[in-house]
């Protein structure tokens, strides 16, 4: 592994628009820490503690989460691992989901689910303030739907007016949506649905990348089902890398304002991902990846 102390060190770093947070490019998403479907306590506790404290003495300084995860587990685990927290750690959680009893998904958008979700993460992260939120709709689950977030970012705006959140980003929006957002507060990433064969927000990217905002795929390497493509096997044997690693470096190759938070439970493939920030792809090979997407659609289709 490289110097993690380095610039260039895990994809190289990103600075969030109008602030002086300032992170590597390969995170971790922390949501596959907590129990089977994101609910409950993990199977391996300790397991879980050994991949948080391995990514950060890696150099990993930015780690997505949410106090729905588990719920509540899985900021438990992050603190548990984690704190005192290191000045350079960005935690980015999210809000707008609240887990019953029965496991199920449910929306929480309510100005009092909003407040009571800081408050949850808060006490569950042990801060006294969040760096960035996401407003995450619920859209039509894994992708965004159109409709009106001007009341949910509203309460994040007061939110952040008191000081209990710093930034503001959105998760699971349409561009209409970013910009609504935006004429009322400012916002600083964007956490959508987003992989080398699940391409909708191609657009929304590049422009994103025109006014600095981070764009942060949720399930980069396919999610609950990772990707599966004889072009990806096939390009990564040539390269002498795992299908993973040149998933996750495409994303670093797509646009620079594409910051990396995959997920995963094992320390095996926590290294392996963080490894993706080494290589590179040719232009030749890259056109090649481009192709996974349309079969993907076709297929789909
Ligand atoms: N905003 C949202 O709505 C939203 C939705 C979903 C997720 N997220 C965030 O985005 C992060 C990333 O998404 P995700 O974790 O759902 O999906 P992902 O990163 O695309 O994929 C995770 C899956 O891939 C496996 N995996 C990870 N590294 C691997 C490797 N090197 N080789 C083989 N398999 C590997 C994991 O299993 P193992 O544990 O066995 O490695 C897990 O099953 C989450 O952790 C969460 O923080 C946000």
């Amino acid at each position: 592994m490289s110097n993690p102390k380095s610039e260039s060190a895990l994809g190289g770093q990103f600075t969030f628009p109008g602030t002086s947070l300032t992170v590597r490019r390969i995170g971790y998403g922390a949501m596959q820490l907590a129990g089977p479907g994101v609910f409950g306590p993990p199977k391996d506790p300790d397991g879980a503690v050994a991949v948080l404290r391995e990514a950060v003495a890696a150099g990993v300084n930015h780690i997505d989460t949410a106090d729905f995860y588990g719920p509540h587990v899985t900021n438990q685990i992050i603190r548990q691992a984690l704190h005192p927290y290191p000045p350079e750690l960005l935690i980015v959680t999210k809000l707008g989901a609240r887990r019953p009893a029965d496991g199920s998904w449910q929306s929480a958008i309510s100005p009092k689910d909003l407040t009571d979700g800081v408050h949850d993460n808060l006490r569950n992260l042990g801060l006294d303030a969040l760096d960035i939120v996401n407003y995450r709709a619920m859209g039509s689950i894994h992708g965004p739907k159109e409709g009106s977030i001007a009341e949910q970012v509203t309460v994040l705006a007061d939110l952040r007016r008191k000081g209990l959140i710093r930034h503001v980003g959105l998760s699971n929006v349409t561009a209409a949506q970013v910009a609504e957002a935006q004429v009322i507060t400012d916002v600083v990433c964007v956490q959508n649905n987003y992989n080398l064969a699940h391409r909708e927000d191609d657009a929304l990217i590049d422009d994103l990348a025109r006014q600095g905002i981070a764009y942060v795929p949720f399930f980069p390497l396919g999610g609950f089902t990772p990707l599966q493509s004889s072009t990806l096997n096939d390009v990564a044997a040539v390269l002498g890398a795992t299908p993973m690693q040149v998933a996750l470096t495409w994303l670093l190759h797509r646009s620079p304002n594409v910051l990396l938070i995959p997920g995963t439970s094992s320390l095996a493939h926590l290294r392996e991902n963080l490894a993706a920030g080494q290589l590179t792809l040719s232009p030749e090979i890259r056109a090649e990846l481009d192709g996974i997407a349309a079969a993907a659609e076709a297929n789909r289709g």
